[in-house]
């Protein structure tokens, strides 16, 4: 049985570089560009960085696979299969970098089997790295991570993502929501731009519970292993426990220290 360390090794050493070109292209002007709405954005150092972890991973690691937010908007096939598959995020929170708002990220998760193996998520900004290996528990540079115990989610600190659509139904719905969970009563929801750091953050301990609906495989993947291994759990919205699924809707519950949100 692989312990999969040699590839968590390399990632972690590429997830710093790529957070180093990040952090050097947030000084400098952005070209900037929209997706699926004009709200979803994507910049050069996007693609620059995102080619920078795939080619360097597929010259060490040539018989695994790739799934890539940028070549999956590109039109690459997203496709998850038993092979060792690498999960890339090259610039979580793009609006934030594009803005010079400090919450942006690197994050790269690794499957085999469709089982998540490990997570890399490198906050650019600060230099603050989260790992988590199945089985081998969950750290911020170093230091081992917990989920918060708390149980009372009218004592819990709520965190959300807005995401990219604005038509009116969707609005409905994440105005309802945010109404529901103000309303709980919760101490509070934040919204930080940043739904990998936001999940971090939840590792960590400093929030108790995380939603949205509409998260991304490469939006999640790196998470939900820091996640699981920092004692927390990420569900769907029956309440189960979710799978990585290759296709683009991967919702969202993160429920720590048993804090009930959605069902
Ligand atoms: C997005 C951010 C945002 C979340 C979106 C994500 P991107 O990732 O994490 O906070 O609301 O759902 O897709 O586009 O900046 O990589």
């Amino acid at each position: 049985m692989e312990d999969w360390s040699e590839c968590l090794d390399v990632a972690v050493q590429i997830a710093r570089r790529a957070g180093q070109v990040v952090a050097c292209a947030a000084q400098q002007e952005k070209r900037v560009s929209s997706k699926s709405t004009p709200t979803d954005l994507v910049t050069e150092t996007d693609h620059q960085v995102e080619e920078l972890i795939i080619s360097t991973l597929r010259h060490r690691f040539p018989s695994h696979r790739f799934i890539g937010e940028e070549s999956s908007a590109a039109g690459v096939k997203c496709e998850l299969t038993d092979s060792p598959t690498w999960i890339i995020d090259p610039i979580d929170g793009t609006c934030n970098f594009v803005h010079s708002f400090p919450m942006v990220a690197v994050s790269i998760g690794f499957a085999v089997r469709k089982e998540l193996e490990f997570g890399v998520i490198y906050h650019c900004s600060d230099g603050t790295l989260y790992t988590a290996r199945r089985g081998h528990g969950a750290f911020c540079n170093g230091a081992r991570l917990h989920v918060s115990r708390e149980r009372d989610v009218s004592k819990a600190l709520i965190l959300t993502e807005i995401g990219a659509k604005r038509d009116p139904a969707t609005l409905d719905i994440f105005l309802g929501n945010m109404r529901k969970m103000l309303s709980a009563p919760t101490h509070g929801v934040r919204i930080i731009g940043s739904s990998t750091l936001a999940l971090c953050h939840i590792a960590s301990g400093a929030a108790e519970a995380y939603y949205q609906y509409g998260l991304h495989c490469w939006d999640i993947a790196a998470a939900a292993v820091i996640i699981r291994e920092a004692g927390g759990c990420v569900i769907d919205t029956s309440g189960q426990h979710s799978r990585l699924n290759q296709s683009h809707y991967y919702y969202f519950v993160t429920n720590a220290g048993g804090v009930k949100l959605l069902y």
